[in-house]
């Protein structure tokens, strides 16, 4: 499948597109164009001091915005682009104010989508900040961002998305390198590349965060999200249960049997469905025998900002 030029030329007329990675929907808009870019605030509800990351078609894009490119950032970019792992550099003076909050750093990806890879290599580098309303879980499917935008914006279909997270981002222009936000990407897989230990900088209680993401409130579903404790009941119209144990089913039980990556990719979709069915509960089975996956991280910091 190739790509409708509408959306090319919609970029480049400075209008804002949807489009799908393998995390999650982006709203994009041409990373050298200020006021494409200030739509993409206007339009998210977005605070201003929230720096966005650019999305690029290929590795030798980096140097368009980065002053300096570490061997440490090569070594990653092998390992892990195009996927879902956002690298942190010092920003050229070029580079605007409006991609990066006025930070003199800037955060880059390639995405892991083909559809994707080839529209932003017809479009130049955009900058996409998960295409929700701000307040709304990050969105999954096409029908998510016109759920939040309705006509407002173009949206490329490229179905649901495959890690259903957003991406880890890491940090290497501190001293101490630093995973900033986890994502699907753990702490050990970038340990395995630097061979060093880094850092991880997401607790809530950080009183400077390093990445300005951290300190907005989260989305909350209108139920209440709790990690399940006893039993379920099945039969409780109240509560949608997202459990990992294979044998128990019911009309309220979304049934992951053990796997992380399926309760990963289907959280934000659940969160969504919860408040259209109008439950009270979502009761989360903790998943405290399977810590050994590498999405745990991830899959605790988001479940945990939804916490009631
Ligand atoms: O998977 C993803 O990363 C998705 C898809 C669309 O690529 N994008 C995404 O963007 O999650 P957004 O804007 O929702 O989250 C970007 C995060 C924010 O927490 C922001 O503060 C942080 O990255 N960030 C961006 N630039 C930064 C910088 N220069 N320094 C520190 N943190 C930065
Ligand atoms: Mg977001």
């Amino acid at each position: 499948m190739s790509i409708d030029q509408k959306y090319i030329e919609a970029i480049k007329a400075g209008d804002i597109v949807a489009f799908p990675t393998e995390t999650v929907y982006g709203l994009g808009a041409d990373a050298w164009n200020p006021d494409a870019i200030q739509k993409v605030f206007t339009i998210k509800g977005r605070p201003s001091d929230n720096p966005l990351i650019v999305h690029v078609s290929h590795p030798k894009q980096v140097y368009e915005f980065a002053k300096t490119v570490p061997d440490k950032a090569l070594k990653l970019i092998e390992a892990f682009w195009p996927g879902p792992f956002t690298i942190i550099f010092k920003k050229k003076p070029e580079v605007l104010d409006a991609v990066t909050a006025g930070l003199d750093t800037v955060a880059i990806r390639m995405p892991d989508h083909p559809l994707t890879v080839d529209f932003i290599s017809q479009t130049g580098p955009l900058v996409a900040p998960s295409a929700n309303k701000s307040g709304k879980p990050s969105p999954t499917k096409a029908g998510h961002v016109i759920e939040d935008f309705g006509n407002s914006v173009l949206v490329i279909d490229g179905g649901a998305t495959n890690i259903g997270l957003e991406s880890t981002v890491f940090d290497l222009t501190d001293i101490q390198p630093a995973i900033l936000r986890p994502g699907s990407i753990s702490r050990k897989q970038v340990e395995d590349v630097l061979h060093e230990k880094v850092a991880e900088s997401f607790f809530h209680h950080l009183k400077t965060p390093r990445s300005p993401g951290q300190k907005y409130s989260h989305y909350k579903p209108k139920a209440e999200v709790q990690w399940l404790s006893g039993t379920p009941d099945p039969l409780n119209k109240e509560v949608l249960y997202l459990l990992l144990t294979p044998e128990i089913s019911g009309p309220n039980v979304i049934n992951y049997n053990g796997k992380l990556d399926h309760l990963a990719k289907e959280l934000y979709d659940r969160f969504r469905q919860a408040d259209h069915d109008g439950f009270s509960y979502i009761a989360i089975e903790p998943f405290d025998g399977l810590n050994d996956h590498p999405v745990v991280p991830a899959l605790l910091n988001r479940i945990e900002k939804a916490l009631s």
